[in-house]
């Protein structure tokens, strides 16, 4: 198939185009570029030996996504473009509600107008609130505790409506859960600009010495050991869950937590990189951090049972594999 990805610049819109390529589709990628670099794409073709067509666009732009509609036949489409900063959502609404709707929106009258009948949207499992885990697809969603889990589920109930009035078209939802890691060739990875806020970059930049040590948010929180729990899982088999959605998919909406439904604490992912890659990390115990939930982890039966898709990679290889691509190129190859 000849699928549109946007986004396809970023940390999972990156991954996906590799395995969409390895399976033998064709991708054009649409990106501004607001928080990625080109030369990403080049790392791609690298590992791919496969070209990738890239429009340097903003899709909220309702022209410049008409012409790109207009110049290649797609066969589907996945959105990634967004903005992903919770704090960030906090502080800028406008430009949260703005980006990530208005985008998709544009996306998916432009899939009407020109008869694109896939779909395969990034959400989140911040749209699940504080349900009690393992997160379900049935669960009724909970109100989110800021713009960007709010803009997530916005988008859904917008893809909702328009599979409603439009039954022939295929929607995938994927409720992501926390992706971490980078390709084992350590070509690409998650860069994030200036300071983490995210565990794992947290924790490669402490290891490189960039950062002095890990803060630990809590340690009172009513999980194994007091620190928060989450379902880290490789960007690569996240990747290749977008690869089943858009294979598998079926007419209607389907809605799939891509997680691995395993629950790690803070404590275990930092002694999981440490006997991973043969280190010590330093780390203080500090307060909670505001908004934070004790545990989250998906029941990701659904995809398995429907799309044929599983988590392969532990945490091991998602602790080795994003030591390695930090290691490699962190230092010479930041966002611009
Ligand atoms: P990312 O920032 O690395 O990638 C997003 C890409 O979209 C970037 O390359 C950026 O330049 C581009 N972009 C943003 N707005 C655009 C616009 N208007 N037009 C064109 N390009 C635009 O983020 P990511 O981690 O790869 O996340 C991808 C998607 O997955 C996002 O929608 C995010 O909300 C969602 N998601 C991410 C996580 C996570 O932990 N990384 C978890 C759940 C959901
Ligand atoms: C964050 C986002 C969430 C998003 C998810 C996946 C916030 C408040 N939430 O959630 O909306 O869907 O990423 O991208 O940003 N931790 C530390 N020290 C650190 C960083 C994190 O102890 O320096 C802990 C956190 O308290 C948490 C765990 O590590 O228990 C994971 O944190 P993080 O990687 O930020 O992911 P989420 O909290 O799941």
């Amino acid at each position: 198939m000849n699928i549109l990805v946007t986004g396809g610049a970023g940390y999972i819109g990156s991954h996906t185009c590799v395995s969409l390529l390895e399976t033998g589709h064709t991708v054009v990628v649409a990106d501004n570029l607001c928080n990625s670099r080109a030369d990403t794409l080049d790392r791609v073709k690298q590992i791919t030996g496969k070209d990738v067509i890239f429009s340097r666009i903003d899709v909220t732009d309702e022209a410049a996504v008409n012409s790109l509609f207009a110049d290649y036949s797609f066969d589907g489409v996945i959105h990634f473009a967004g903005h992903k900063a919770v704090g960030e959502s906090v502080a800028k609404p406008l430009k949260y509600y703005r980006n990530n709707i208005i985008s998709t929106i544009v996306l998916a009258e432009a899939c009407q107008r020109y008869g694109v009948k896939r779909f395969v949207f990034s959400s989140s499992a911040t749209v699940y609130g504080d349900n009690e885990v393992p997160f379900v697809e049935s669960m009724p969603l909970l109100p989110a505790t800021n713009p960007y889990g709010e803009t997530k589920a916005v988008c859904e109930r917008i893809l909702i409506d328009a599979a409603k009035a439009n039954p022939d078209w295929s929607v995938a939802l994927l409720r992501y859960f926390n992706p971490v890691g980078a390709h084992e060739s350590g070509l690409i990875g998650d860069a994030p600009d200036g300071i983490p806020n995210n565990l794992m970059p947290y924790i490669t930049q402490v290891a490189k010495g960039k950062l002095d040590k890990l803060r630990i948010f809590g340690d009172d929180y009513p999980t194994v050991d007091g620190t928060g729990v989450r379902d880290y899982i490789h960007v690569m088999d996240l990747a290749e869950g977008h690869v089943a959605a858009l294979d598998k998919l079926t007419s209607g909406v389907h809605v799939y937590n891509l997680g691995t439904g395993q629950g790690t604490s803070v404590l275990q992912l930092v002694k999981a990189f440490e006997d991973a890659n043969g280190m010590k990390l330093s780390c203080a115990i500090v307060a909670r951090r505001p908004g934070d939930i004790a545990e989250c982890y998906a029941n990701a039966s659904k995809a398995k049972r429907e799309l044929g898709w599983v988590a392969k990679r532990d945490l091991l290889e998602m602790c080795r594999d994003a030591w390695r691509f930090e290691k490699n190129f962190m230092g010479s190859c930041l966002h611009s």
